[in-house]
C-alpha cells in the first residue's frame, strides 16, 4: 500500500541506507527525511538520490514541535520510521545531556505530533503506523551464555542504552495510553557502507588501510551480534508492513563475534586487497589493546525467533559476506571516508544552510 514516511535521522548511517532501500524497493511510497545533520549526519550519504521526486529532504530537529507539526499536516505523513538518536557509547559517556535531549525529548516530540496528527483527526490505527528503532543495548549485558528475548527485562547500562530504553518506554505508553499505532524494534550491532569512523568496524578499516594502530579495548573478549545493514533495513520494511500493533521484535544477526575476532577479520582481508603494510608485516601487528570503556558490557546475543516465526524475516548476509561488501565499499569510497575524516563533509551543506 502506498505510504507518506517520516524518515528521521536519514542522513546517518542506517537511515541512509533504509532511504536507498526504499527508493529502490517502494517506488510508490513517498519519503521525507527529517535530519538536524548533526556530526553524525552527511548528506553526501544521499546526494545521488536527493532529485529523486519521491524523495524530500528537511534540515530539522525532532525537538522542534512546531516543525514537526507542520511537517505532518503538510505532507500527510501516515507512517514514522524513527532513526534520529545520539547513537554512540563512548561520546554518551563523556556527554549524556544531547542523548537525553534527543533520544528521550525529541522521541517524546514526535510521539506528540503523531498523536496529534493521527488520533485528534480520528485517523483509524490501520492507516498508520509509528515504527521506532531501538537496540539490544536496553536489554544490558549477558554472560557466557543466554540470549535477548522480547521478553527480557529492561537493565540498560549506558547513557546510550538508558536512553533509548526511556524512550522505548515512552513509545510503548503512547500505545497502551492513547492507542497511538506503535511498533519497536531492537536491533544488535549493525555494519556496513556509510557508517561514521567513531564505530568499531569503519574506525578500525580507516586506520588499518593507513598503517596506524588498532585500538582494542580491554581485553578485546567482548561480543557483539554483528547485522549487516541492509538486513537490518529489510527487517524494518518487514514490520512496518506486517507487524502486530503495540508489539517489540528483536532483530539480530545470529552472528556473535568478539571484538578482536572481528578487528582480525578486517586486518586479513585489507592485507589480501591491499598487501601487507610497508614494513612488510601483516595488519594484525598494528591491534594495540588499550583502555576499557567505562561500564563496557560484556556480551550481546538476540534470540531472532519471533521475526522469524511471525514475520518471516531472517538475514541473508552471512558475517563474511557482509564484510567483505563492507570492505570493498570503504576502499572504493575512500573519498567519502576522507571527507569525513577532514570535516570537509559538513562544509558540503554549510554554504546552503548558512551554518
Ligand atoms: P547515526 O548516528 O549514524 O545517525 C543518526 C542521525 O540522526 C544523523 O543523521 C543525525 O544527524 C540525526 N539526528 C541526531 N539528532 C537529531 C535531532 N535532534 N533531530 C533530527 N535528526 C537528528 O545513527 P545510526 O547508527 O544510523 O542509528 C540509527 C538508529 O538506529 C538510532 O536510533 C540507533 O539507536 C539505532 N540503532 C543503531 C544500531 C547500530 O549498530 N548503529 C543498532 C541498533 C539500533
Ligand atoms: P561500537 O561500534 O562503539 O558499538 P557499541 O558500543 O554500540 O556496541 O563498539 C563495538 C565494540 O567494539 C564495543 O565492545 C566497543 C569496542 N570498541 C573497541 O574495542 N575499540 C574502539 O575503538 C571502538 C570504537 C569500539
Amino acid at each position: 500500500m502506498a505510504k507518506t514516511v517520516l524518515v528521521t535521522g536519514g542522513c546517518g548511517f542506517i537511515g541512509a541506507n533504509f532511504v536507498r532501500l526504499l527508493l529502490e524497493t517502494r517506488q510508490d511510497w513517498q519519503i521525507v527525511n527529517l535530519d538536524k545533520l548533526t556530526y553524525a549526519g552527511n548528506l553526501l550519504n544521499l546526494e545521488d538520490v536527493s532529485k529523486n521526486l519521491t524523495y524530500r529532504f528537511v534540515r530539522g530537529d525532532i525537538c522542534d514541535q512546531a516543525l514537526l507539526d507542520d511537517l505532518f499536516q503538510e505532507e500527510q505523513i501516515d507512517t514514522v520510521v524513527h532513526f534520529a538518536a545520539e547513537s554512540h557509547v563512548d561520546r554518551s559517556i563523556t556527554g549524556p545531556a544531547e542523548f537525553i535531549r534527543t533520544n528521550i525529548t525529541g522521541t517524546f516530540t514526535l510521539l506528540e505530533a503523531a498523536k496529534k496528527s493521527w488520533l485528534d483527526n480520528g485517523l483509524h490505527s490501520d492507516q498508520c503506523r509509528f515504527l521506532h528503532v531501538s537496540t539490544d543495548e536496553v536489554y544490558g549485558s549477558l554472560g557466557e551464555t543466554g540470549y535477548f528475548t522480547e521478553h527480557t527485562p529492561y537493565d540498560p547500562r549506558s547513557p546510550y542504552s538508558a536512553s533509548k530504553a526511556s524512550s522505548d518506554h515512552l513509545v510503548r505508553a503512547y500505545f497502551h495510553t492513547y492507542g497511538l499505532p506503535i511498533l519497536i524494534t531492537n536491533c544488535s550491532n549493525n555494519y556496513g557502507p556509510y557508517q561514521f569512523p567513531e564505530k568499531l568496524i569503519p574506525l578500525m578499516l580507516n586506520n588499518g588501510r593507513q598503517g596506524k594502530d588498532l585500538p582494542v579495548y580491554g581485553d578485546g573478549g567482548n561480543v557483539r551480534d554483528w547485522l549487516y545493514v541492509q538486513d537490518h533495513c529489510e527487517a524494518i520494511v518487514r514490520v512496518v508492513e506486517q507487524g502486530r500493533l503495540g508489539e517489540s521484535y528483536n532483530i539480530g544477526g545470529h552472528n556473535e563475534k568478539n571484538n578482536l575476532q572481528v578487528v582480525e577479520l578486517l586486518c586479513d582481508m585489507l592485507d589480501e586487497q591491499l598487501g601487507l603494510l610497508p614494513s612488510g608485516k601483516e595488519r594484525r601487528s598494528l591491534i594495540t589493546f588499550v583502555k576499557d570503556r567505562l561500564g563496557h558490557d560484556r556480551r550481546y546475543a538476540i534470540d531472532a525467533e519471533k521475526i522469524d516465526q511471525e514475520l518471516g524475516w531472517t538475514p541473508k548476509y552471512t558475517f563474511e559476506q557482509g564484510m567483505k561488501k563492507t570492505v570493498t565499499w570503504y576502499l572504493d569510497n575512500q573519498a567519502w571516508m576522507e571527507s569525513v575524516i577532514d570535516g570537509s563533509y559538513q562544509k558540503y551543506y554549510a554554504k546552503m544552510y548558512g551554518d
